[in-house]
């Protein structure tokens, strides 16, 4: 299998259902140069899909992004019901974070037939970094043959190789929301690179992460302190965890600082027989089942290096932000 690694800018399309982590992966796209943001689509998973799309519009607002399209996908897995986690992100998806209603709007494209215009489009340059549940992607993969070759790269979060679960004792959560999406795409031909909780678990935003952040006070740094704290209490209730694990962020941030991770290029599969290890994903390690590797795994990461950046990066878009409301009222 071939993986493509050029050099920036990337192309970049965010399949997200934001969610707290999904905000602050928006947020790092937005703060680096090395990405272009061609679109974020939304999909059922952390909230309903059609509150995504409202925090998705409340955050470009917030960072001051208002020309990023924002279209909305599925509402519902493909086969099993529907699985939200207000319990991790909040009723709102935005832990206790409250930004003003979005005036931008979302475009009136469903979120599948915007994926396979935008990479029939451009053939090989649209990197898709996918931070939800899987059912979007799935649904292009049937709808447009031509899909899987016209995307470069998709970069997964999801899945859990050696780690536990945090959906089920096995399953991750995106992958344990629709199994059946997930099966579609690892078999899909996509190049795919995979950012389980095996990495995602070392990547904690600490209380000293946070207060770096707020020494440039601005809107961003308020929301970040806003919901992270929601998601602090959670990590800290349910998981004896002290700070907030930022999946999302660490998925986004391979789409141009690959060399954070080391990886293995393995066969993976996911579990959708129904039973307790429904929504696992496993990797032929040993090569017993004689398949071709369909994927690189991350296994390993420089956490630290990362968290640097995503502090920096969200420094550097608050002073940013601040600098645009002076020129404003100027
Ligand atoms: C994944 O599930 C969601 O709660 C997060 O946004 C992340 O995409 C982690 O399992
Ligand atoms: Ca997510």
């Amino acid at each position: 299998m071939t993986h493509p690694d050029n050099c920036s800018p990337k192309r970049i399309l965010i399949d997200t259902d934001p969610g707290i982590d999904d905000a602050a992966a928006i947020l790092l796209a937005l703060a680096s140069p090395e990405i272009h943001l061609e679109g974020l689509s939304i999909v059922h998973g952390n909230c309903s899909v059609q509150q995504g799309v409202i925090n998705a519009l409340s955050i470009l607002e917030l960072a001051q992004a208002p020309s990023v399209p924002v279209v909305q996908g599925c509402e519902l897995p493909l086969v099993q019901p529907a699985l939200l986690a207000p319990e991790t992100h909040g009723e709102r998806g935005l832990g206790y974070a409250e930004l003003p209603a979005p005036s931008l709007q979302p475009l009136p494209q469903p979120a599948c037939d915007f994926l396979i215009e935008r990479t029939l489009g451009a053939p090989a340059e649209i990197t898709i970094v996918a931070i939800g549940p899987l059912t979007n992607l799935a649904l292009a993969l049937r709808k447009e043959p031509l899909f899987a070759s016209a995307v470069k790269e998709i970069i997964v979060m999801g899945g859990a190789i050696r780690h536990e679960g945090n959906t089920t004792p096995l399953a991750e959560f995106n992958t344990y929301v629709d199994p059946h999406a997930a099966y579609i795409l690892f078999h899909s031909g996509i190049p795919i690179t995979l950012v389980p909780l095996d990495v995602t678990y070392q990547c904690i935003l600490t209380e000293a992460h946070l207060q770096r952040i707020e020494q440039v006070p601005s809107p961003i740094s308020v929301f970040l302190r806003q919901a992270t704290r929601f998601y602090m209490e959670f990590h800290d209730e349910y998981q004896a965890i002290e700070g907030c694990v930022i999946n999302d962020p660490l998925a986004l941030a391979l789409a141009f600082r690959p060399d954070f991770c080391k990886y293995e290029e393995l066969y993976v599969d996911v579990d959708i027989s129904g039973g307790v290890c429904l929504g696992k994903t496993f990797a032929d390690f040993y090569r017993m089942s004689g398949k071709a590797a369909n994927m690189r795994v991350a296994l390993q990461v420089q956490a630290e290096a990362f968290l640097d950046l995503f502090v920096e990066r969200i420094i550097a878009l608050s002073q940013k932000i601040l600098a645009q409301e002076v020129k404003r009222m100027r």
